[in-house]
């Protein structure tokens, strides 16, 4: 679907409010939204439109509404108090009720696209290629999540009881600022629990935006509120509120790590760090292996917990000097500029790179070479860097980088890719390129992740196709996958029957 060509219709330029809930057809199944044609040239003029229209949207000086980065522990427990007193209400409310609320949140989200990609570029430096995919997932993640509630319903219909959690935090990164949120709100939202949305504070005006949107669909204000804040003792405060029921992490497993020294018995959904691999065999199609490769491995700049960091090529195809050569083409005729041009496929970094980035894009370890050096535009802009000869249990072979550098290994054989793919902690995402079944099944059965791709790029994970998750270091707590059956009931329990998830 993702790939499927659409036309958009040219949008409304006013946001208005929903002032009712759209009527919807209770008995649609769920579909994917598609993302916007590009090869329209209204939709091209309608894009450049709406990045001047929103160019300061992720300004400070913008006066619609002001977002204090730094709230106080106060605030915070004047949210968690106001989130604890809807409660009641909000997880009464029927799921036919919750399912409008998010069909029309979608329907929002649908609407306001434009100011969305903007905020994303201006703020995160998101291209238009990367935030338009966001958005459609967004929205996905409204319906889906609605079409879950009939879980719910089964399950009322046969007796048993499913409550809600209670307050739920949502912890979002910035690397998907738009998305992630939205799929934990919404979930978390659709299990009938209230929600305390924390976002990144480098992407504080795009979690806004999105507040803003599912207020506008009819969630409301006290059942859903943002506090931005670090992780700092205002952050500190929130995560171990004892009227915080759960929180939802996508973050760094350091930060999974911080908050369960900060309350040892937290229930925590988290998603956490990778470092992930694509494993070229000799049977290859090398015009998709390499096109697959480089948009997983540079798309948003590499600052995806799901991009390719590790390329681990068996021998055969690593000793031919032409699939360094095609390698490098397909890498150094990317375009690298800023996130408010929308030909631009490889966008800055969200801060000028440090540790073990910065190691990865300044320095070669022992039997590394560059095949693309990468070269430093302005504090935050780099061209992406390609190294081969990545030795086995080196730095860049087991920690994760975030960022434009890709390392290549060389593998003697199937067996052996997959041991240099499965050592490093991390068990995010995987992918295989090979035409041959029997290396593929080999692969799914030994491959250590959560989500294995065969033959495709290994990011962009579509809602309900490719329900979302990690393994190993790449999960902690309750590892249900986002996007799939069972998210929505593992944000509740049931009272007289098993915990479904
Ligand atoms: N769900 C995001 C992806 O698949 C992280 O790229």
């Amino acid at each position: 679907v993702r790939d499927r060509h659409s036309v958009r219709a040219e949008p409304r330029r006013r946001q208005d409010r929903l002032t009712e809930l759209v009527s919807f057809d209770a008995e649609a199944p769920f579909t994917n939204e598609p993302d916007t044609d590009f090869s329209l040239a209204r939709n091209r003029s309608w894009v450049e439109q709406s990045l001047r229209d929103h160019a300061s949207a992720g300004a400070a000086d913008e006066p619609a509404v002001s977002v204090s980065v730094s709230v106080t522990v106060t605030d915070v427990d004047l949210a968690v108090a106001r989130a604890r007193a809807a409660l009641l209400e909000w997880s009464q409310t029927t799921t036919e009720h919750r399912r409008r609320v998010l069909t029309s949140v979608a329907e929002v989200m649908a609407r306001r696209r434009g100011r969305s990609i903007a905020v994303m570029a201006a703020e995160g430096g998101k291209t238009v290629g990367e935030s338009d995919p966001e958005v459609s997932e967004g929205i996905d993640f409204a319906r889906y999540y609605a079409a879950s509630t009939r879980e719910l319903d089964r399950m009322a219909s046969a007796g048993t009881r499913f409550v809600p959690l209670g307050v739920v935090v949502v912890a979002s990164p910035w690397n998907f600022p738009y998305a992630i949120p939205a799929g934990g709100v919404l979930a978390a939202l659709a299990a009938g629990n209230t929600v305390v949305l924390k976002p990144a504070p480098e992407t504080v005006r795009t979690a806004r935006v999105l507040v803003e949107q599912c207020w506008a669909g009819g969630v409301p204000p006290e059942v859903l509120q943002l506090v931005p804040c670090g992780d700092d003792d205002a952050g500190r405060r929130l995560v171990t509120s004892p009227d915080v029921a759960a929180v939802v992490l996508t973050g760094s497993w350091d930060t999974a790590q911080l908050f369960l020294g900060w309350k040892p018995q937290l229930r925590l959904h988290a998603e956490t760090s990778g470092k992930n691999a694509m494993v070229i065999t000799e049977t290859a199609d090398l015009d998709g292996a390499i096109k697959d490769l480089v948009r997983s491995a540079f798309g948003h700049a590499g600052q995806k917990c799901s991009a390719a960091s590790l390329a681990i090529v068996e021998a055969a195809v690593y000793d031919d000097p032409a699939f360094h050569e095609r390698l490098r083409d397909a890498v150094t005729t990317l375009r690298v500029g800023p996130a408010s041009d929308p030909a631009t496929v490889v966008g800055p970094l969200v801060a000028p790179p440090r540790g073990p980035l910065a190691d990865a894009l300044r320095t070669l370890q022992p039997g590394e070479r560059w095949l693309v050096e990468p070269r430093e535009l302005g504090p935050t802009t780099w061209t992406p860097g390609v190294k081969t000869g990545v030795a086995p249990g080196s730095s860049f072979h087991l920690t994760e980088c975030f960022g434009p550098v890709l390392g290549v290994m060389r593998a003697t054989d199937l067996a052996h890719a997959v041991e240099l793919q499965n050592a490093p902690a991390y068990g995010l995402t995987g992918g295989i390129w090979s035409l041959d079944d029997s290396e593929v099944d080999y692969w799914l059965e030994h491959v250590e992740v959560g989500n294995a791709y065969v033959n495709r790029h290994t990011t962009g994970a579509v809602v309900q196709r490719q329900p979302f998750g990690g393994w190993k270091r790449s999960s902690v707590g309750r590892g249900v996958k986002a996007g799939g059956p069972g998210y929505v009931l593992s944000l509740g329990r049931c009272l007289d029957g098993p915990d479904v998830a």
